[in-house]
């Protein structure tokens, strides 16, 4: 499994990753590095769809917060990821993700049999965590093929949306133990 840990030095395969008169060289790991950008740019603008569903289905006001939060970053994601194509001299292009896609119809089918309430709120944080977790996993591999690449400004861009995945997630936490879960324990069925 592709590591996402931020501090792997990988000094000696960067000395063989050349950029020569401002143009990018491609390679295999560049070649990926464009797939998967691809792919995590389709997630995020299918995203922009589903959260505005949950956040009408949501009942909790710090889950409501929460997701609206998010639904902004997730735009402020899509603008960022267009300015790592251009580093790439590349436009923004999607491809489809076969387990996003079953993750998002999977939070779908959750929302169309759910009544509001905590069960709900609680499905909703778990479904959207799911979520979360591939995205994290995703740029944490893009960063990591941007050192490699030496793609600096890249680097940066993605790691500033890793970081924002890995603080949604961690805030979704929050609200599902310190709120949530407790409020759908303690309702009879
Ligand atoms: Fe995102
Ligand atoms: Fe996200």
């Amino acid at each position: 499994m592709q590591t996402t840990s931020e501090n792997t030095s990988n000094d000696h395969v960067k000395s063989k990753v050349k950029i020569t008169n401002n143009r990018v060289q491609t390679s295999q790991l560049m070649e990926l590095f464009e797939e998967k950008l691809k792919v995590i740019l389709w997630t995020e603008k299918e995203l922009t769809t589903i959260i505005p569903k949950m956040i009408t289905l949501a009942t909790s006001d710090d889950l409501i917060l929460a997701l609206t939060d998010h639904l902004h970053q997730t735009n402020e994601h899509i603008t960022r990821l267009a300015k790592v194509f251009k580093t790439i001299d590349k436009k923004p292009a999607t491809f489809k993700s076969n387990v996003m896609d079953g993750l998002i119809a999977e939070a779908g089918e959750i929302m169309e049999d759910c009544d509001k309430g905590p069960k709900c709120d609680a499905a909703i944080i778990a479904a959207t965590q799911k979520i979360e977790h591939y995205e994290i996993a995703t740029y944490g591999t893009l960063r990591e093929y941007a050192e490699t690449l030496n793609l600096r400004e890249a680097e940066r861009l993605l790691l500033k949306t890793l970081n924002e995945e890995k603080e949604a997630d961690k805030k979704l936490t929050e609200v599902a133990v310190q709120s949530v879960n407790v409020e759908a324990a303690s309702e009879k069925m």
